[in-house]
């Protein structure tokens, strides 16, 4: 699957978004190392801060079903440029992807900027930091 399949993906699963309170959707998609897609959207609450955004619920999926290794993540959003993912989705993808797996941050319009989860979250706290405890 390429990018743009994954991005449309991502697209596919944002009409699933649950946003009455921001109005704004958000969808996301994951490729496994093997080979399997997942995908996710916001999901808010009316207790706003358990509200649970697209790239987690994608990722927590896949990690559900027993994927440790994501190959490639897609986050969409009806931004102006590629949306930029928040800091605790950052900190979600480092578990899962390496420091060169794409993540690719696209809007409603084409957009489609190719990161990574070095470069969006740089000294992200992680296993290594554990190795003594
Ligand atoms: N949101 C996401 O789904 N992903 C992000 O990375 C940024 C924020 C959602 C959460 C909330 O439902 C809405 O966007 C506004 O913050």
């Amino acid at each position: 699957m390429d990018k743009e399949e994954l991005m449309q993906t991502a697209i596919t699963a944002r009409k699933n978004a649950y946003v009455p309170y921001s109005h704004f959707a958000v969808g996301a998609a994951v490729i496994s190392a093997d080979g399997r897609v997942f995908s996710g959207a916001n999901i808010e609450n009316a207790s706003y801060g358990i509200t649970m955004c697209a790239e987690r619920n994608a990722i927590f999926a896949a990690a559900c079903a027993g994927v440790r290794e994501i190959s490639a993540l897609a986050v969409v959003a009806d931004t102006d440029g590629g949306v930029a993912p928040c800091g605790a989705c950052r900190q979600a993808m480092t578990e899962f992807m390496g420091a060169q797996t794409p993540v690719y941050l696209g809007n409603l319009h084409g957009t489609i900027d190719t990161t990574t989860v070095t470069e969006l979250l740089p000294g992200a706290f992680n296993k290594e930091d554990m190795h003594n405890a």
